[in-house]
């Protein structure tokens, strides 16, 4: 069977020669004109992006780049001759200027010292920002001679690449938040822009397409040749939905994310012409259509597979996991904001006001965990048929784990993981529950209590390296049928209970919002301790978090970055504000008549309430 895929092409062209290296980066790089401009689209269908370099054979081509070959930066001119092409996998990046772009002659960082009981030393904290800046900044890549994105990890000694040497879109976030802080505002927008013309590539994976409006996980530059000109070559934006990623995850996330960071754009930078472009504004509504599509299911929470966020491996986070939970509840108040009023979009909006709404309302009331409602948990009455049912999805106490008992502090709770019908996934997921603070998912209260939670927990949450991407690791059996006995999610690694340095950031954004800023310093405190020293990982292993990940990327540049955002936002705690939402009243009222409404406060009394309809 032959499928065509053929679909309209955007072919953006730069005149070659256009942009010299040195005025990409001490003038356009710094100013917020456009290096390209970009038309709205009218269709949203492409075939990836693609930028020509007319070179006649033989000759240099007139953008000079340094070409990411394998895993060893080359500092060379970009000859865009066939002969270069035919590897036709490299991403070209541009180092800052004055900067050594070959890798194996970086210096590695020598900002700390091991004391003798074999501690690092708390070392000085600007040579280690200015470390970061520069590693930020040699992991930028550039497409057509503009900077687009960062490369997920810059190791030049891991032996396999995969695909760290791509643009990932939720790994860039802290990238684009530290160039915005520092007023570099050029690389987010054309992140921003680029990336949408990506959305909803007609890829396929085995005959099968992703929905319309999905954002992909990850981008790559591939310089090929041009079809039916063997002296041309092209730079191609080549996105990956999940169709090659491992286990084929789908990143739900990166259209959330997409939407937060838009949002944070505007509010930085005051420029609210790139949300307002009408192919911004169709790309906010593709995602949202995307995620407020009817399916089969009972539950305001978003339903997805498993591995469809951060963590994108077999974790046993399908259904509603609350990361997901809490980037859909952000995207979708960021992008209340943002879309501009029109005939068409009436539906939408009101769609999106009522799954506010029941969003939180589910969240706050069912994911919410502390000693009393593990308490009330562990009396549940079962098997209640009844619309005022207490135990609505019917959990049998005996779910109650054993380490649970011991761990939840007296002051303090957190947001589960995941609730299905009779399944709570009890384990603490940092990323969710801190992004619920931010949005103002959780209230007020829950927020301050989720810190709480942070303090009491502080030996088993931060430990040596801020922060465990979730608590407590699945060992034994549970590890084997859970994970699918998987190699690299071995207890207290990777996904499995790990410690990601690049979480520092939304800690130090959740703190900020809820006026208790010493939580982030404390753990920023601790992370420079070892970070530089240790070569940047992506995640630490053990229960402690004292060994490097068994197999974390170095140089990885959401650690970078996510320091990066921690220090500039604990300079200036005013900029969270481009980050957090508070929760307006007409959401307060509606959550408070649903409260009241709720069975599990009403108990034998009479239903007086009418579901809220906003
Ligand atoms: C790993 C992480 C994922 C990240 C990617 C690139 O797969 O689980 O969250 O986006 O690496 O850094």
């Amino acid at each position: 069977m032959v499928i065509n895929m053929a679909a309209s092409e955007a072919v953006l062209r730069v005149p070659s020669g256009s942009l010299s290296p040195s005025s990409r980066l001490s003038s356009s790089f710094l100013t917020s004109t456009p290096l390209l401009s970009f038309k709205p689209s009218s269709t949203r269908k492409r075939r990836g992006i693609r930028c020509t370099n007319s070179l006649a054979r033989g000759k240099t081509s007139h953008c000079p780049n340094s070409v990411f070959k394998g895993k060893k930066l080359q500092s060379t001119r970009c000859k865009c001759q066939r002969n270069d092409v035919e590897e036709n996998i490299r991403s070209t990046l541009l180092p800052s200027d004055g900067l050594k772009s070959d890798l194996d002659e970086m210096p590695l960082p020598v900002n700390g010292n091991l004391s003798s009981n074999g501690s690092a030393q708390s070392v000085g904290t600007n040579s280690i920002e200015d470390e970061a800046w520069d590693l930020l900044r040699q992991s930028i890549v550039y497409y057509c001679g503009s900077p687009i994105g960062t490369i997920a990890a810059n190791d030049p000694n891991s032996t396999s690449v995969l695909n760290y040497d791509q643009v990932f879109i939720r790994d860039f976030i802290p990238s684009g938040i530290a160039f915005l802080l520092k007023g570099e505002y050029d690389i987010v927008r054309n992140f921003i822009l680029y990336t949408l013309q990506l959305q909803s590539w007609e890829k396929t994976m085995d005959c099968h397409s992703p929905g319309q409006g999905l954002m992909p996980a990850s981008f790559k530059v591939k310089t090929v040749p041009l079809d039916g000109d063997d002296s041309m070559t092209e730079e191609v934006l080549d996105p990956d939905f999940g169709e090659a990623a491992i286990g084929r995850v789908a990143p739900v996330d990166s259209g959330l994310w997409w939407i937060i960071l838009l949002r944070a754009y505007g509010k930085c930078t005051g420029d609210v012409s790139v949300q307002e472009r009408v192919d911004v504004q169709t790309g906010i509504k593709m995602i949202l259509k995307l995620c407020l599509a009817d399916g089969f299911d009972m539950f305001p929470t978003l339903l997805v597979t498993d591995g469809s966020c951060m963590i994108d491996r077999r974790m046993g986070i399908h259904g509603h996991p609350l990361e997901i939970q809490a980037l859909f509840y952000s995207a979708l108040v960021c992008a209340r904001e943002m879309l501009t009023p029109e005939d068409g979009s009436a539906d939408l909006i009101r769609a999106l006001n009522n799954r506010l709404v029941a969003l939180s309302f589910h969240i706050r009331e069912y994911y919410w965990l502390d000693m009393k409602k593990i308490n009330e948990i562990y009396r549940y009455q079962t098997e209640e048929y009844s619309y005022d049912a207490v135990n609505k999805f019917n959990i049998y106490p005996d779910q109650i784990p054993s380490w649970l008992v011991d761990f939840m502090p007296n002051r303090g709770g957190y947001l589960i993981g995941n609730l299905q019908p009779a399944h709570m996934d009890f384990r603490f997921f940092s990323l969710g529950n801190l992004w619920s603070i931010v949005s103002s998912l959780a209230t007020n209260d829950q927020s301050h209590a989720i810190l709480d939670f942070v303090e009491a927990k502080w030996a088993e949450l931060v430990a040596d390296m801020p922060f465990k991407i979730c608590y407590p690791a699945m060992e034994g059996e549970e590890w084997r049928i859970i994970t699918g006995s998987d190699p690299k999610n071995t207890p207290w690694s990777y996904h499995n209970g790990g410690s990601w340095p690049t979480l520092l950031w939304q800690l130090t954004v959740a703190s900020i919002k809820m006026g208790r800023p010493e939580i982030a310093e404390k753990a920023v405190e601790l992370a420079e301790r070892r970070i530089a020293l240790d070569k940047w990982p992506e995640y630490y292993d053990t229960k402690r978090a004292r060994f490097i990940g068994k197999q974390a990327r170095l140089y990885q540049t959401w650690s970078i970055a996510g320091y990066l955002v921690a220090k500039l936002l604990l300079a200036n705690p005013s900029a969270a504000k481009f980050l957090t939402s508070e929760e307006d009243s007409d959401l307060r009222n509606a959550f408070s008549c649903m409260i009241s409404a709720n069975p599990r406060r009403t108990r034998g009394r009479k239903k007086t309430q009418q579901p809220f309809i906003v």
